[in-house]
């Protein structure tokens, strides 16, 4: 097979959802139809005591959580499949939304009686932005939810994406029958074997044959809603769906394994193969008509104590990756030979011979690379358009609790910041050490591994959350314009930064120095 041929069959996305919409009993739905794995329930660790692939760090086991994005890799039916795993605790952080960069497509896992929750909201933000697809699974039909068409509304005005409903279920909880399959013209029963599962549908939408399930008060319903929905609702549109305009909408129960292989055969009829991306000089870089060449969305230590190392986890945008092939650096020119290079399987890491564009490859790094980093394999180097930051919300002012340690306090933060772990800010004088994070975790992250890897306890001071915003017209700033409801301090590239209190301060900030060109990042 050529390296193109291996491309095509491609498809690499990330699963978005709130915790306990059934993120992790979908993913090992998936990787069990892929083979991945033998048995549905040795990706969770919690219940099992097994350790999951996204359970590598011990502050992950001690709060049943998962804090980074893990990888995993099957094939099905002709295609190779690449998972990308994002935490869906509260407590999430940049990770998860560099995560978002790294895929072609998005799956967001709904609990059907809670809706759309808070989180989502900026996760999804993140792939419009993109424009990634993103379809949405909506889960735990066999408990009562809210109302299929109440669910659609709300995917629509919260998320103001349009949908369209590939399939409905009929009934729900204890009265849940199956999904009535507008894709494939077919019924799907609840709770019934393989042979008998599925019922045909004639071309006026009704059952073909005689069934039980056509007297029940739930079928009428069904019909009536999908005919509502012929009638009012969107039409499906391939393009759409490709823009990330329309989320094609299934139902499902992950828990009893009822929907996810429809979903998953359905989807990847849509599923977009790797796609291109540009350069910073605005120069797009096709899959496969390319040299190799990747970037790196993530950086992530000790996955494994029994390995004290650094991953640099690289997703591949163009050609093809060999083991012991020479790659440069892009940022330094530094050229080296590639020996080891890992990919991630769902039980174990195994050693990579090879990969292509849509795939993630994890490089062993001793600390040579930073996120947003390019890696290329021909000769000519150049850089991916950079991956976007994120504006945090909460800060923290750190020292080291023992003052002698100070080089290793240095020298741990420079690495975590550099990994992308945490924010780095300094007040202007004094230099203190001021951090940033979209969320709490990577603040309990960030002294968990400061004690454990560079062997320095800090003292964490929270200055609470901040309204952070970066200026155009820097020449400008002035120090009288600080108060202590806006802080003043430089970030890890030496640019200024107010930390204003609430949005009030900021808006009372604009309103009496009206020249200042104030901007936020993502
Ligand atoms: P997450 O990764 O998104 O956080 O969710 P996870 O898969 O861990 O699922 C959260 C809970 O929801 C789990 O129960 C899981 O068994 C349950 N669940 C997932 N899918 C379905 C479904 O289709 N129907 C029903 N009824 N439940 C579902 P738990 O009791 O919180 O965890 P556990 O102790 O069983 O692992």
């Amino acid at each position: 097979m050529t390296t193109i041929d291996e491309i095509q069959k491609r498809r690499t996305f990330a699963i978005i959802s709130h915790p306990d919409a059934g993120k992790t009993t979908m993913t090992e739905k998936l990787l069990y139809f892929g083979g991945a794995i033998r048995d549905a329930g040795t990706v969770k660790g919690k219940k099992t005591g097994k350790f999951a692939t996204s359970d590598w760090m011990e502050i992950e086991k001690q709060r049943g959580i998962s804090v980074t994005s893990s990888v995993m890799q099957f094939d099905y039916r002709g295609n190779r499949i690449n998972i990308l795993d994002t935490p869906g605790h509260q407590d999430f952080s940049e990770d998860t939304y560099r995560t978002l960069m790294a895929v072609d497509s998005a799956v967001m896992i709904v609990d059907a009686a809670k809706g759309i929750e808070a989180q989502t909201l900026k996760l999804f933000k993140v792939c419009r932005m993109r424009g990634i697809p993103i379809f949405t699974f909506i889960n735990k039909l066999d408990r009562q939810g809210k109302e299929p068409l109440e669910l659609m509304e709300e995917i629509e005005e919260v998320l103001e994406i349009e949908s369209y409903a590939m399939n409905w279920p009929i009934g729900m909880g204890k009265e849940f029958l199956g999904i009535y399959d507008r894709y494939n013209n077919r019924i799907e029963q609840f709770r019934t074997e393989e042979q008998d599962r599925f019922l045909e549908i004639d071309e006026e939408g009704n059952l073909v044959q005689d069934h039980p399930m056509k007297a029940t008060s739930y079928y009428q319903q069904a019909l009536e809603d999908i005919q509502l929905l012929s009638e009012a609702g969107n039409d499906f549109d391939v393009e759409r769906v490709k823009k990330g305009e329309l989320t094609p909408v299934f139902f499902g129960s992950a828990l009893t394994n009822f929907g996810v292989q429809t979903f998953l055969e359905t989807y990847l009829d849509f599923a977009p193969k790797p796609q291109p991306r540009m350069t910073a000089d605005g120069e797009i870089v096709d899959p496969a008509t390319n040299e190799f060449a990747g970037f790196i969305f993530k950086i992530q230590a000790n996955m494994n104590p029994a390995h004290r190392d650094r991953i640099a986890f690289v997703r591949i945008v163009s050609g093809e990756f060999n083991r012991g092939m020479n790659i440069t650096l892009a940022r330094t020119g530094k050229s080296f030979k590639v020996t080891s290079s890992t990919q991630f399987l769902a039980d174990d890491r195994e050693t990579v011979e090879s990969a292509v564009a849509g795939d993630i490859i994890g490089l062993y790094d001793v600390g040579n690379y930073q996120i947003g980093d390019t890696v290329v394999g021909g000769k000519k180097a150049f850089e991916f358009e950079k991956l976007p930051q994120f504006t945090p919300e909460l800060f923290m002012k750190v020292t080291a609790k023992n003052v002698m340690k100070s080089k290793h306090f240095h020298k741990g933060i420079l690495q975590l910041v550099q990994e992308g772990a945490i924010q780095y800010y300094k007040t202007l004088h004094t230099e203190d050490v001021i951090l940033g994070a979209v969320g709490q975790l990577q603040f309990e992250v960030f002294e968990h591994r400061m004690k454990n890897e560079y062997n320095v306890e800090v003292r964490m001071e929270p200055i609470g959350s901040k309204v952070a915003r970066w200026i155009e017209n820097e020449e400008d700033v002035k120090e009288s314009m600080t108060s202590p409801r806006s802080m003043l301090v430089r970030d890890r590239y030496d640019r200024y930064v107010f930390l204003f209190e609430n949005d009030f301060a900021m808006r009372w900030f604009q309103d009496k120095y009206e020249h200042m060109k104030l901007y936020n990042l993502l």
